[in-house]
């Protein structure tokens, strides 16, 4: 009898503890909200996610989601979500990405898929039209086959990081006018050539640290740096200088090449023709605003006009003074309205 009473005290404790713990279990965490540079900004920073959040806010413009388990995005998975402009995506697992994926973020700025297990490059990303900073560094890009690419991509791309990424060369994206800056360190590029550096004319900054570029490639694209004003600073120190016949100066295939030429005929085309488009615009504006005047101007002299009148109608019994009638009086005149009202 005693030990059956020990036990059902031992069993209601037990209990007892049981449901304190459910209470003290930590909640569940969720993605905080807030504000930067007054862009609605998600943080679902480290949650243990294996998909992408379909509850958030649809006006989010900065999503982190950086941190967490997710293996596979999906069409659906940013479908809601049209208004991004910053997606953080790295330190995830993402092996697949369907396509259709990216397709509706055009507004999409930025994107960091760096440290994932991709194989290739989603080729839509190319073609978003605002997309200007693209990291998909720490992946292993061995299947990337850019033949399906349409070419010249519509992204902006200004800044590009493929370091870490397997790659045997530079991917050939075709020009790129805007590209101030590409990191492909950490790669092998063995197959590297001083072509692919025609496509960008506006290149500032190349990491080409930690890659078995051959002697020759490195005094290559340092010769072509220097021709172009852009820092070497990231490239490997040549050991020695080579030999114009072993090594032939690049610019015949880099700066003086007819792909380079075009890359800059294309930037500058975007530029006159902003210029123009602005320029228009401006006109535009002018002439709608001139036309607003106008017609406001007619539209209240008119309005001006019929209020005096009608007043004018109105007042004629009371403002019209018999003596200013007398002064205005013909002598073959009507008698005066105030004379007739007087009658
Ligand atoms: C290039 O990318 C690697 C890896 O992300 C990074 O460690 C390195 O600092 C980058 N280089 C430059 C010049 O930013
Ligand atoms: C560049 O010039 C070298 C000789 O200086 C020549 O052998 C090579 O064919 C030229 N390349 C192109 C693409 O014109």
């Amino acid at each position: 009898m005693d030990l059956h009473w020990q036990l059902l005290t031992f069993i209601v404790c037990l209990q007892l503890l049981r449901s304190a713990g459910f209470i003290l279990q930590p909640e569940v965490r969720k993605c905080s909200y807030g504000h930067i540079d007054k862009l609605l900004r998600i943080r679902c920073y480290d949650l243990d996610l294996k998909e992408v959040p379909q509850n958030l806010k649809t006006s989010v413009e900065v999503l982190d989601l950086s941190h967490n388990r997710i293996r596979r995005l999906k069409t659906s998975s940013f479908q809601r979500y049209t208004d991004i402009k910053f997606l953080m995506l790295y330190d995830n697992m993402i092996l697949s990405v369907e396509v259709g994926t990216f397709e509706s973020l055009t507004s999409l700025q930025e994107i960091d898929l760096s440290n994932n297990g991709l194989t290739t490059i989603p080729l839509e990303l190319f073609q978003l039209p605002r997309l200007r900073n693209l990291y998909i560094d720490s992946n292993e890009l061995t299947s990337l086959n850019l033949q399906a690419l349409e070419k010249p991509i519509r992204a902006p791309l200004e800044y590009l990081n493929v370091a870490g990424c397997e790659l045997q060369e530079l991917p050939d994206l075709g020009i790129l006018p805007k590209l101030w800056q590409l990191n492909a360190s950490m790669n092998p590029l063995e197959n590297f050539r001083i072509d692919s550096l025609a496509n960008m004319c506006h290149l500032q900054v190349i990491d080409l640290t930690k890659s078995q570029l051959s002697q020759c490639g490195c005094q290559q694209v340092t010769n072509h740096l220097m021709m172009l004003g852009a820092s070497p600073k990231f490239v490997p120190v040549c050991l020695e200088a080579l030999d114009n016949r072993v090594c032939p100066l690049p610019y015949n295939r880099t700066i003086h090449s007819p792909t380079f030429a075009s890359c800059q005929t294309t930037l500058q085309f975007a530029e006159t023709r902003s210029f123009w488009l602005f320029g228009a615009g401006c006109f535009g504006g002018v002439c709608f605003v001139l036309l607003i005047v106008i017609f406001c101007v007619i539209h209240c002299r008119r309005k001006r006009a019929q209020r005096r009148k009608r007043n004018a109608q109105k007042r004629k019994p009371f403002v019209i003074s018999p003596r200013n009638a007398i002064n205005n009086r013909q002598p073959e005149d009507e008698p005066l309205h105030c004379d007739t009202a007087r009658k």
